[in-house]
């Protein structure tokens, strides 16, 4: 039996004023194994749309393209505390149909909790979710799913009524049950008061130093998008232009006809 020794839910409650969360946003096996060491979060973000299916948002990303994600990521890591999100469509029409999908995403790819976007009107849907077993991530802030309604991607809290709502859903979600809560793209003062103020750990991207944890999005981390540089990103590493020389000097090779290589052939004796 493949015995995992995975950090759980109360690690994760628990490390409120302990230690500072580090989540990372990812979705294939190769990488999960690769980060599994490092990591307290691995989430199966819906990012993925964008990220591997070259979508321009994260709308059209579907409840069975988060389990095959959720699986392969499960699967590949043994340490990692693993959150799989509940894709746009598949949980605000109603309680019931969010724990349908979610119960699916736990079951079908042993994930240990899931993440859903939205404040105060989703508070309703985490209570029920969490009375039933299931554990949650709230998703605060700049939330992609709502991109029509925001018109783009744009930080939030801009005026005194937008930074109350943000920190009024923040106090709601956690007395929904949220075991942690992910604050995206707000400004400093309003993520330091939401971190200062919950209990549960508060994890940020975009958000300032004062949350309880960081995530950012694998991809982003390596440097695999070129053209992606948005304000909150460190890139850690520029892999794109690594891939890019790896790939011409294979090609150059072929061409020229030095790979392979006798080594790299089966020669009967
Ligand atoms: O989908 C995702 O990867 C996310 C993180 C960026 C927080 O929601």
């Amino acid at each position: 039996m493949n015995l995992k020794i995975r950090k759980n839910k109360d690690f994760i409650k628990n490390s409120k004023g302990i230690r500072r969360l580090v989540a990372v946003s990812s979705y294939t096996a190769i990488m999960a194994k690769l980060i599994d060491d490092y990591v307290d979060v691995i989430l199966v973000g819906d990012s993925l749309g964008m990220i591997l299916y070259g979508y321009d948002n994260t709308l059209s990303v579907t409840l069975d393209m988060m389990i095959n994600h959720g699986k392969a990521v499960v699967n590949s890591s043994k340490k990692a505390f693993v959150v799989v999100d509940l894709p746009f469509g598949s949980y605000q029409s109603s309680k019931s149909q969010a724990f349908e999908s979610a119960s699916k995403i736990i079951s079908l790819t042993g994930a240990n909790a899931v993440k859903l976007e939205g404040g105060i009107e989703m508070s309703k849907t985490i209570q029920f979710l969490t009375e039933r077993g299931i554990p949650v991530f709230g998703h605060i802030g700049l939330m992609p799913q709502y991109f029509n309604s925001y018109g783009g991607f744009k930080c939030q809290g801009n005026n005194q009524y937008e930074e109350d709502k943000i920190f009024q859903d923040a106090l709601e979600l956690e007395n929904s049950g949220a075991i942690a809560l992910i604050v995206e793209c707000t400004f400093e003062n309003i993520s330091r008061r939401i971190a200062e103020q919950l209990k549960i750990p508060v994890i940020g991207i975009g958000a300032s130093p004062y949350c309880d944890g960081q995530v950012l999005v694998a991809a982003d981390i390596l440097g695999l998008n070129m053209d992606f540089n948005p304000k909150f990103v460190q890139k850690y590493e520029n892999l794109s232009i690594k891939i890019k020389e790896a790939i011409f000097n294979f090609s150059e090779d072929v061409r020229k006809n030095k790979f392979p290589k006798n080594e790299h052939c089966f020669i009967k004796n």
